[in-house]
């Protein structure tokens, strides 16, 4: 095989059927209410990584296991319909993950996982398909097991391959283990993971303190805010998004960090790419689910 024909953004990360309902509000703890709409779609945030990218141009491989049920088998088409290479997505014997998602008008959103054959994905097989597909960028979530996404980082740093972590989610976790910070190059919370693993709300002051003595460059993504880039060298650059009216706001953070992982893919300077990222989020939040939520800009 040869450099042109590899997989350029390899994608370590997690497949959930999502189970969306639309509804005026979220229902307190005990009560029923009558929701708008419901739709069950594919999501998963490493999956929904890995379609941005791909429907951007990236080769895209996946590494992951599903179950073997209906759902998997459904999966496994969906990502075929987006060309995405699916040498190592494996079965495990758990069930396929899957997302209970609550989506309140203003698109804000809850969400329950529970990701069954996602952590069934073992540190030998993450490595192995890093190792073969020998892309140019390899990126990572937390919604399959913190070891499966060490390994393939360390395998990435050996073929030299930029690595991308969005650690999400960063439910009870509160620090990274130094093995997966050392093996990061980027590192992309949200407003809350990055609360949960600074243990400091957002602020230039903490935001400096966290990247302080750090190899890696961090973006945090604020929703209808923006960005904010800071690293050791460059200092600190917010980025504004464009105001747009948001319905569902699930995956958006995964469109910025596929949208980002092809423009690094591409050689794009780090600006240029977190501007693709910001672009493909704010578009997403106009439309329901999340990677059907993708698609309308490139139709
Ligand atoms: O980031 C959005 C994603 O989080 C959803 O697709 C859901 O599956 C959860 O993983």
């Amino acid at each position: 095989m040869s450099q042109e024909e590899h997989n350029s953004v390899v994608v370590v990360g997690s497949t959930m059927i999502d189970l969306i309902s639309y509804s005026s509000r979220v229902p307190q703890a005990g009560e029923t209410i009558v929701g708008d709409s419901f739709q069950m779609t594919f999501g998963g945030k490493g999956a929904n990584q890995a379609v941005m990218a791909s429907i951007l141009g990236s080769q895209v491989g996946f590494i992951n296991c599903l179950g073997k049920d209906v759902y998997g088998d459904s999966y496994r088409e969906n990502l075929e319909k987006y060309d995405i290479d699916l040498t190592y997505l494996s079965e495990g014997e758990s069930p396929t993950g899957v997302a209970t998602i609550l989506v309140e008008p203003d698109g804000t959103n809850r969400i329950v996982i529970v990701p069954g054959a996602n952590f069934e994905l073992t540190p030998k097989a993450a490595r192995e398909g890093v190792l073969n597909f020998a892309p140019r960028v390899v990126v990572g979530q937390l919604e399959v097991s913190i070891d499966a996404t060490l390994e393939a980082f360390l395998a990435a740093k050996e073929i030299g391959a930029t690595t991308i972590l969005n650690p999400a989610p960063a439910t009870g976790i509160t620090a990274l283990p130094d093995g997966l910070l050392e093996t990061t190059d980027w590192l992309i919370p949200n407003e809350n993971e990055f609360q949960a693993l600074s243990n400091e709300v957002v602020s230039e002051s903490s935001i400096f303190s966290f990247v302080s003595g750090k190899k890696f460059s961090l973006i945090v993504t604020l929703g209808e805010e923006g960005v904010i880039f800071a690293d050791q060298n460059r200092g600190l650059v917010t980025y504004p998004a464009s105001k747009v009216d948001a319905i569902d706001t699930t995956g958006a953070g995964d469109a910025f960090v596929g949208a980002f992982a092809h423009g690094l893919d591409q050689g794009l300077d780090p600006g240029a790419a977190i501007m693709l990222g910001l672009d493909r989020a704010t578009d997403s939040v106009t439309r329901k689910g999340t990677q059907i939520s993708y698609m309308a800009k490139n139709d």
